[in-house]
């Protein structure tokens, strides 16, 4: 065992004693769908009150014990984030703004009572378990390692009258292909009037597992109602769109050279994502002017019936950015354009990802190289 300093916390490194074989790994890696399949490794680190953070350790994945009385199985205090680690065409492994994870990781934290984790040994992990499992990140471009790092609070008891005293991070890694199978494909959208996902002064700008569990019912009604996808609208007059389940949404105003891009503004109750970031950022570079602003459902109708409203795409880590095709609701649906992806949509994710896959420049520093 060896161990490693990253700020004040040290990790001890144990590989695996029998990590998959090659050829299994290679067969996994041929079809590994999206959140299916898991490396050889995580990290874990632990948190207490009196001894900050500690422990922490690369070792084989697996299977943890905890008592029935753990505090996230009863209130589900949970934090979770989301990136990827991108094998690029001349060789390095990077990932893409991990800093900037390792700050909304935090902010949710905050939210949820947790204790925030120094930015350093949150992107230390990354590296420790990409240089660990990098024959894990999958060659195929369009395909990615998927990282999934998350905190939960390992109290024992049933109280509620404070929030945990200790606390597990793990991160985890699954080779990811698209997250909609069937490649490249416009996805159908429900629009959801009897849930809501986030209220003001809810959670909803934190990434915590309460909010997708609150999410299932209403994305039992989307394939109810032949969607791939809810789209939720906001909690006090339902009316203006805020995002999917896990997603952004942009809008594309008029085309060719008048084209503009509109995203919903953050109020507090959306998931600030790193990929729309990343795109309000790239779009003003590419000559397409972008906003953040609002729109409200008879808007969005309105503007595709009017063909005032061209596009429509969603944006994430797992969904990279994905056309809109279809709106259904219970009072109706349309379709955007012609129901095919568009030329905005297709420029803005060649050029996110020619970044991601090192084939345009990183002008941002937006890329971290693992190794
Ligand atoms: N909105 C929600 C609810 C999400 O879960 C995600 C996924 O992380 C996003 C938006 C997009 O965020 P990002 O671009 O950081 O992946
Ligand atoms: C992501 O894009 O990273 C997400 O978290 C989306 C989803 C799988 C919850």
């Amino acid at each position: 065992m060896t161990a490693t300093t990253s700020t004040e916390i040290d990790f001890a490194l144990r590989p695996a004693a029998s990590p998959l074989p090659a050829e299994e790994r290679e067969r996994l890696l041929a079809d590994p769908g999206f959140g299916q399949v898991f490396t050889d490794h995580m990290v874990t680190i632990r948190w207490s009150e009196d001894r900050g953070w500690h422990g922490g350790r690369l070792e084989a994945y697996g299977p943890f014990t905890l008592d029935p009385a753990t505090a996230v199985f009863h209130y589900a205090q949970e934090v979770f984030e989301g990136l990827k680690a991108y094998r690029q065409a001349s060789g390095p492994i990077v990932a893409f703004r991990p800093q900037a994870n390792a700050a909304r990781f935090n902010r949710s934290a905050v939210r949820m009572a947790m204790p925030e984790l120094p930015e350093a040994a949150f992107v230390r992990a990354i590296d420790l378990l990409v240089t660990q499992d990098r024959e894990w990140v999958p060659f195929e471009e369009g395909h990615s390692l998927y990282l999934r790092p998350f905190m939960i609070a390992t109290n024992r008891g049933l109280g509620v009258n404070k929030p945990s005293p200790t606390y597990l991070f793990t991160l985890i890694a699954s080779p990811a292909a698209s997250y909609f199978g069937g490649g490249l494909r416009p996805v159908s959208v429900w629009l959801s009037r009897e849930y809501t996902r986030a209220a003001p002064g809810g959670t909803g700008a934190a990434k915590t597992g309460g909010n997708y569990a609150a999410a299932f019912a209403a994305q039992l009604q989307a394939l109810a109602g032949g969607c791939d996808q809810v789209v939720w609208l906001d909690a006090v007059e339902h009316r203006w769109v805020e995002e999917m389940g896990g997603m952004n949404l942009f809008f594309v105003y008029g085309s060719g050279s008048g084209a503009r891009v509109m995203t919903p503004a953050l109020t507090g109750t959306l998931l600030p994502g790193i990929t729309r970031d990343s795109l309000l950022t790239l779009a003003p570079e590419l000559g397409i002017p972008a906003s953040e602003g609002r729109i409200s459902v008879d808007e969005w109708r309105a503007g595709c019936e009017s063909g005032e409203i061209t596009e429509v795409f969603a944006c994430g880590t797992a969904a990279v950015v994905t056309p809109v095709g279809t709106i259904r609701g219970s009072s109706g649906s349309w379709t955007v354009g012609d129901g095919t992806p568009g030329p905005v949509t297709m420029r803005l994710r060649e050029e996110l990802v020619g970044i991601q896959y090192g084939h345009l420049a990183d002008q941002h520093g937006w890329i971290h190289k693992i190794i």
